[in-house]
């Protein structure tokens, strides 16, 4: 929405077609017909990416920004994280980011100032219980977007990771995450906001978006941007 606003074309890709619809929605009193293409689409599913992918974008057409922002969150003790739950969060955070973002170079390179911006957490570097899984899932796209910033950074292509704290999405909605029953708060006790509030607002995390992708970003890749209202500094 953030990006529509400041003059975007926007491909929305999401597995949910109701999530999309309702975007749409929000958008239709000021938004241009061929500025908002909403795809139903897998991103962790490696042959629908590559052919809706490729279905949308043509061989002569340039990509300026990636947002890698599909994720799922899972909570459990990590003794009883089982293997399917372990491969679930890394298919659908890890891989998916890896399918996206390889599958959309060309087009990113092709426009020789292309930005991919990925969703961390702070989950990767402030270690927090009962998301071992989806921290590790976290850690690894932080590394993977170093490793592609140092890659292509010759070829003009930027990438960067959004490391939001707690920010009041369908994510983190109250009841949403299935904690354990025995969860034990205290251990929380250091991801307290400084800046008072609670949640912060995805208008927050939209901005630093908007500002990535733009020339206000251009001495900008291969780092993390925390947006958690100083809860882990
Ligand atoms: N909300 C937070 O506090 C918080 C904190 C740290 C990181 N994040 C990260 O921010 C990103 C955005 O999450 P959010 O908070 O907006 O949550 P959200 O649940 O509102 O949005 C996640 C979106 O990903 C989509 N999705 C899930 N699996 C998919 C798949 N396989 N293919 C395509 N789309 C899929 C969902 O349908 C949903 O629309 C995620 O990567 C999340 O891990 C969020």
């Amino acid at each position: 929405m953030r990006l529509l606003t400041e003059g975007a074309k926007v491909l929305a890709i999401d597995i949910s077609s109701d999530g999309l619809e309702i975007t749409r929605n929000m958008a239709l009193e000021w938004l241009e017909d061929d500025k908002l293409t909403l795809v139903t689409l897998d991103v962790s599913d490696e042959n629908k990416v590559t052919d809706t992918i490729s279905s949308l974008l043509k061989e002569d057409d340039t990509l300026d920004v990636l947002v890698n922002a599909a994720g799922i969150l899972r909570a459990a003790h990590f003794h009883e994280t089982s293997l399917d739950l372990w491969n679930t969060l890394i298919k659908v955070n890890l891989t998916s980011t890896f399918l996206m973002t390889k599958t959309a170079l060309p087009a990113l390179l092709k426009s020789g100032k292309g930005v991919v911006v990925n969703f961390s957490s702070t989950a990767a570097n402030f270690a927090h219980p009962y998301f071992a899984g989806y921290a590790a899932s976290k850690g690894g796209i932080q590394a993977l977007t170093h490793a592609i910033a140092a890659e292509y950074a010759h070829r003009g292509l930027r990438a960067v990771n959004i490391v939001p704290g707690g920010i009041q999405t369908g994510m983190t909605k109250q009841g949403g995450i299935a904690f354990p029953p025995d969860i034990d708060y205290k251990l929380f006790a250091k991801q307290e906001a400084a800046i008072p509030g609670g949640l912060g607002s995805v208008h927050a995390v939209a901005g630093a978006i908007a500002m990535l992708a733009s020339d206000d970003g251009k001495f900008i890749t291969g780092t993390e941007l925390r947006i958690d209202g100083g809860a882990h500094m």
